[in-house]
């Protein structure tokens, strides 16, 4: 499933005692002169991210911030009360005989709509310099009016470094996140801050679910009276000198500060910006802003801050596994590639290590409201295994535990199917689908949660660890072999339709036995039964019956299709080779399969090389295609995608390209673009 990062890992592991890892990390410490203006430099910890402009804050560019736990409801509609989101029902189609309830077009669109973009993630708010005139009136600055500008993030220590001059006078701003609550340390040295010319702010926007898609900002700051902030001063200085409480419609969310004394003081009553001004006569200043749900929370200082956090990214740059293709390389592409794996290991450990499975563009700005896609979960965390960070996997792998009874009812109870678990699609941590078609007719996020525990038992073979993943694997395969119907005039068993296939381009009425999908269920099921072996137990009769008789790999003129029946000359139709072409990860992505023949593989992913639109092709499709070309012995190919010219990566390491909104994907291998055509109904 790995074949590439395996080979890497291999490699990394034999030489491990001889990498010196540091300079390699170092040398990619991403500089700016000045701000960009679609992606930030952020710091954060995985359940939580702070993006930040030239400054180090969020001083000019409102960039989020924003976590894991962050989520709100918008009112109701108008007129609709609880009772009416608890009573939607979505439409029952026919699947061979049996009617399948799915949530979507059903009854009452303002709520089906409602659902859809509820919960969503809030941007929890924002923090910046504020510049005064000697007797204390506000300037209004610019980036322009900062010269000698120079920012470092030093991703070794996870801190950024920031430092320009502001009428003549140096500032130098420190921004570190903390690892052990979701704060933000942060350390302004100026001789400004002792004349009263320079001030911290804090501000918050408004949330909502209207746009789907907010990049790269996330909120409103012109809608104040919509919501309302409350500031109290704490008492007790060995936690908050002041907490500012942040409504909106039923959700609060709180905002600490502590740190050199200060004082608070609220701009102007209609507005949610507070102006954090330094006691004492000083030319240094720090402060910590901790978010969080609840009302108080510790506030380590910046200096425990600065230190546990430089520890924390010390460890995860020791400890996990790292590639090195630089030392002994002549090839003048070994040192994008290391960029790469660098930038996006940190990127990763900022964005997509949090306590559930993070949304398309992690913590950088909205995508789909905030919310996550479980057949996302897959490449945007599998890495953790295969990199040995397993602490970071755990925090959201029990996901699948946490869903496990709403998945049950949702195959047993609502899609009245015979036995298990089907996991939903676009989600919030609450595990509750989101009403769309395709969000209730893909059916590739289901066996992840299998491969997810297979990786888990490969690196700590353990009866505790067979035990804590049976339920959530026994509830998997159960589903998989009910989803599967006995055809009796082929004799087979046959998956769909409807379904959706990976591409989410094809007609799910007419979509029966798609080759990516037959071949993941052959491997689900196999991995399920050996699971139940090991534990000493036989799987359920229907596993082994499903998967001896499942439908054979539909096949055209020597080459795999992507579904049994799809017109012969699928190649040639953009409809059908334009979005993820999940053909190559037939063998590649998956394993050998037993019902794959490894050489029509090769000779299909050949034939997806020549004949898919690979200039409409983003985010995993390239790491997928290279996985392919490594596991069909073309390393040298493999390599030229995952530097394609299509998969390119700023000076932060997030991707390039499409439109402003997708530039905010994280990483190698994160999904950045997606196709407005097919996105009615999520
Ligand atoms: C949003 O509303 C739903 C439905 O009433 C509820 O189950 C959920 O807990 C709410 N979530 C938040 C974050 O308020
Ligand atoms: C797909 O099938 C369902 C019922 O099984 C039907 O209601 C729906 O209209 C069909 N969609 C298309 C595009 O034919
Ligand atoms: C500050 O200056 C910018 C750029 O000149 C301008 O767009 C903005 O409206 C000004 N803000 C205030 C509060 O005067
Ligand atoms: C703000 O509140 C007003 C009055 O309730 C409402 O009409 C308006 O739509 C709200 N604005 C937003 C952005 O929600
Ligand atoms: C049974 O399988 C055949 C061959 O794949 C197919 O043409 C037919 O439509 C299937 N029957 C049903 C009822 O789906
Ligand atoms: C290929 O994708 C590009 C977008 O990158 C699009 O403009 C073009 O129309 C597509 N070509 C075909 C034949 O669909």
């Amino acid at each position: 499933m790995d074949m590439l990062l395996g080979i890497l890992l291999l490699l990394a592991c034999v030489r491990a005692s001889l990498i010196d890892r540091r300079p390699i990390v170092e040398r990619f410490n991403p500089i700016r002169t000045s701000s960009n203006p679609t992606t930030p430099l952020q710091v954060g910890n995985g359940n939580f991210a702070f993006g930040s402009d030239i400054t180090g804050l969020q001083t000019f560019l409102p960039f989020a911030t924003m976590s894991s736990w962050g989520w709100k409801n918008d009112s109701l509609p108008p007129g609709k009360t609880v009772q009416d989101v608890e009573n939607y029902r979505g439409v029952s189609w026919d699947n061979h005989g049996r009617l399948v309830q799915y949530d979507f077009n059903g009854g009452d669109p303002d709520i089906e709509q409602w659902l859809i973009s509820n919960p969503n993630r809030v941007n929890l708010g924002r923090i910046g310099l504020a510049f005064h005139t000697r007797d204390g009136r506000n300037v209004n600055t610019t980036e322009d009016d900062l010269t000698d500008k120079h920012q470092e993030l030093d991703l070794w220590s996870g801190t950024l470094t920031s430092a320009f001059a502001w009428e003549g006078e140096r500032v130098t701003v420190t921004t570190i996140a903390s690892q052990e609550s979701d704060s933000v340390g942060i350390r302004v040295e100026s001789s400004l801050l002792r004349s009263g010319q320079l001030n911290v702010f804090v501000d918050f926007p408004w949330n909502d679910g209207k746009a789907k898609f907010s990049a790269p900002f996330v909120g409103r700051w012109d809608v104040p009276a919509n919501h309302t902030t409350e500031l109290s001063i704490g008492r007790n200085l060995d936690e908050a000198r002041a907490v500012i409480r942040h409504t909106m419609d039923a959700s609060t969310f709180f905002t600490s500060l502590g740190g050199d004394a200060f004082e608070i003081n609220r701009d102007s009553e209609s507005m949610h910006r507070y102006t954090v001004k330094p006691l004492e006569s000083a030319s240094s200043f720090a402060v910590t802003v901790a978010f969080s749900p609840a009302g108080s929370t510790p506030l380590p200082s910046f200096r425990e801050t600065h230190e546990s956090a430089s520890a924390t990214w010390d460890e995860f740059w020791q400890s996990g596994g790292f590639v090195d293709v630089l030392t002994g390389s002549t090839d003048p592409r070994a040192v994008e590639l290391q960029r790469r794996i660098i930038l996006s290991r940190y990127l990763l450990r900022v964005n997509e290590a949090g306590d559930t499975p993070p949304q398309e563009s992690g913590l950088v700005n909205n995508g789909w409201y905030g919310k996550f896609h479980m057949e996302m979960y897959f490449w945007h965390s599998a890495h953790w295994a295969l990199w040995n960070d397993w602490e970071l996997l755990r925090r959201s792998s029990d996901v699948y535990s946490r869903f496990l009874s709403s998945s049950i009812r949702r195959a047993q109870v609502q899609q009245n199917w015979d036995a298990g678990a089907r996991w939903p699609k676009m989600t919030d941590p609450s595990g509750r689908s989101a009403p769309g078609q395709i969000n209730n007719l893909l059916i590739w996020q289901q066996v992840h949660p299998i491969v997810f525990a297979e990786y888990e038992y490969r690196a700590f073979p353990t009866h505790d660890i067979l035990k804590k993943w049976k339920n959530v694997v026994k509830e998997t395969a159960d589903w998989m072999a009910s989803f599967a119907w006995f055809n009796e005039s082929s004799g087979v068993y046959d998956i769909g339709p409807p379904m959706y296939v990976v591409s989410e381009d094809t007609s799910p009425n007419v979509t029966r036995n798609a080759a990516f999908e037959l071949a993941y269920w052959d491997l689900g099921l196999e991995l399920a039964s050996g699971w139940l072996e090991r534990l000493g137990e036989e799987a359920p009769g229907s596993w082994a019956s499903v998967k001896e008789k499942l439908a054979a790999l539909p096949m055209e003129n020597g080459l795999y299709s992507v579904y049994e029946g799809i017109e012969g000359n699928f190649w040639d139709d953009p409809a059908f080779t334009n979005d993820h072409p999940a053909l190559v990860g037939l063998h590649g992505w998956l394993p050998q399969t037993k019902n794959l023949d490894v050489k029509v593989a090769a000779t299909t992913a050949e034939e997806v090389w020549s004949h898919w639109n690979i200039s409409n092709c983003w985010g995993w499709d390239f790491p997928m295609l290279a996985m392919s070309a490594a596991r069909n012995g073309q390393p040298d190919k493999a390599v030229e995608w995952l530097l394609h010219p299509s998969f390119q990566f700023d000076d932060a390491g997030m991707p390039i390209g499409g439109l402003l909104w997708q530039r905010g994907g994280v990483g190698m291998g994160v999904r950045t673009r997606q196709d407005f055509r097919k996105m009615d109904g999520m």
